[in-house]
């Protein structure tokens, strides 16, 4: 038969991330019909279970969106009848044969392609990548591998995980997940500068002042803190998910949209970059805080976290890219857990209009006279435009404006979650939204020597409350960049 079918097994199925993100995206993507027709689903993990009660765990992730509530219930009893799991060692050979040895039974002599979804602790990787490769690898299809950060913790670790993963895989089998490159606006983001006339011609030191990505939740490590602790806040969030959005949005225009022209483009302008600077960055974390008779944790207080541990909870640092583009144009990143707000945005902010006619209207903020353009990635996404606009009426006094793509207005669907385009992307094989290995080395070439700075000079995080608008230090940061730094989604 030439008929191809294929298994996606997800390795760690028991874990958080499987029950939050990967069986609700799989099942959005078979409600949407985006699956093929001969897929099977194999939950794997340590833990005893039968089909049924993996069956039974899923069922209770699984939602429709608002749009799409007709046959839900059917089709979620289709959908987890497809699901399975096998009960394993992450290291077992024996155990991953008998894994292949089900997937077989179900793929029913059709050729196969077979995905795993590594959803485990770093430090048990490389043994599942070597015993699906080696045990249960399909021989007459595509293999391929998502994986999940943290890719390392360094320049050396990432690069000697590297080499581990590349004697049992191709690079080209290896999926690096970045869950933001995912999200509807990241996405958006090329499309927005090369197919629009309007905003190319301005992507430059010659128009842009400045650039801030800008990520907050409004919430602790709450129980994560032991995986939290050993990385912090530049490596959990920024020196992947914000550079990610950092490298898209100051890239050269790829040849084309294929994933490596894509990726050479990233490659080259992360290339460009100089290595993050100490006295460029600013850290802090977060300390206990007492607001209407609730009192908040402080990041040290969470029992998985070691006492008087130093990890940043909170950076902002400012980030140079030295090439004709961008000289000169300081891109500024902001990132914290239990702040005030959750979040996520990049704003642009223009520069001033040279002899501007109407300074006297506008008033002595000159800072309110620019243009700024705001990429809402989350939550309520939306695209606006600050502008100057005249305030009706006889006298000549000038106003802020906003130029607004509201997406709850424009669109009335609900965006899908960043995990089914990745997930579907890496069914297809389409690279383009995961990271390449060179990718990845010249991401952490730039906060590798800043990172091992702060923790050989012990330097001491600045303490901000729960739920507050984060350390002081920023803005001393961004003032000597001339930067304010924009206010989190205030305005529609
Ligand atoms: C993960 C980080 O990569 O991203 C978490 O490890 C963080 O610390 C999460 O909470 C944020 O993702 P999202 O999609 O909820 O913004």
């Amino acid at each position: 038969q030439n008929e191809s079918t294929v298994s996606i097994t997800v390795v760690g199925a028991s874990g958080d991330l499987a029950k939050k993100k990967i069986f609700p995206a799989l099942f959005a993507l078979y409600y949407e019909g985006c699956l093929p027709k001969h897929f099977t689903i194999f939950g794997y993990a340590r833990s005893k279970m039968t089909d049924a009660e993996l069956r039974n765990m899923v069922s209770k992730t699984l939602t429709c969106r608002i749009d799409k509530r007709e046959n839900c219930d059917e089709k979620m009893d289709e959908f987890l009848k497809r699901c399975f799991y096998h009960s394993g060692q992450y290291d077992s050979d024996g155990n991953f044969q008998e894994l292949d040895k089900k997937l077989k039974e179900h793929e029913g002599g059709r050729v196969s392609n077979r995905l795993f979804y590594l959803s485990i602790p770093p430090n048990i990787f490389i043994d599942a990548v070597r015993c699906a490769s080696t045990s249960a690898s399909s021989g007459n299809g595509w293999n391929r591998v998502i994986v999940e950060k943290p890719f390392g913790r360094d320049s050396e670790s990432s690069a000697a995980l590297t080499r581990s993963l590349k004697q049992f895989l191709e690079e080209d089998q290896i999926f690096r997940i970045d869950h933001y490159l995912g999200k509807e606006l990241v996405e958006n983001l090329s499309v927005l500068r090369f197919s629009n006339l309007i905003f190319e011609p301005l992507w430059s030191r010659q128009y842009i002042r400045n650039v801030q990505f800008i990520f907050s939740e409004d919430f602790g490590t709450e129980g994560r803190g032991g995986y939290f602790d050993n990385y912090g806040i530049i490596r959990d969030i920024m020196q992947n998910h914000l550079l990610q959005i950092l490298a898209l949005f100051a890239m050269e225009t790829p040849v084309s949209l294929d994933a490596e022209d894509i990726r050479n483009e990233k490659v080259k302008v992360l290339r460009s970059m100089r290595p993050l600077q100490l006295e460029d960055v600013i850290i802090g974390q977060y300390k206990s805080h007492t607001k209407g008779g609730v009192t908040y944790p402080a990041y040290v207080d969470d029992k998985t976290v070691p006492k008087g541990s130093l990890t940043p909870t909170f950076a902002a640092a400012a980030l140079f890219i030295d090439n004709a583009r961008w000289d000169g144009v300081p891109f500024l990143m902001k990132a914290g857990k239990a702040l005030h707000k959750k979040g996520a945005e990049i704003r642009v902010q223009f520069r001033h209009v040279p002899g501007n006619l109407y300074n006297k209207s506008i008033g002595t903020d000159l800072d309110r006279a620019t243009n700024e353009l705001v990429i809402r990635v989350q939550p309520d996404e939306a695209i606006y435009l600050k502008i100057n606009n005249k305030v009706p009426g006889l006298g000549m006094r000038l106003d802020r404006s906003n130029l607004n793509l509201h997406y709850a207005a424009r669109y009335s669907k609900e965006i899908p979650d960043a995990y089914e385009r990745l997930l579907l992307d890496a069914i297809e094989g389409e690279r383009r939204l995961f990271i390449r290995s060179d990718e990845l080395d010249a991401a952490w070439a730039l906060f590798t020597p800043v990172l091992k700075e702060i923790e050989e000079k012990k330097i001491i995080p600045e303490y901000y409350p729960y739920g507050s608008r984060g350390p002081v230090g920023a803005h001393y940061l961004a003032a000597r960049y001339n930067v304010k730094w924009g206010d989190l989604g205030i305005e529609q």
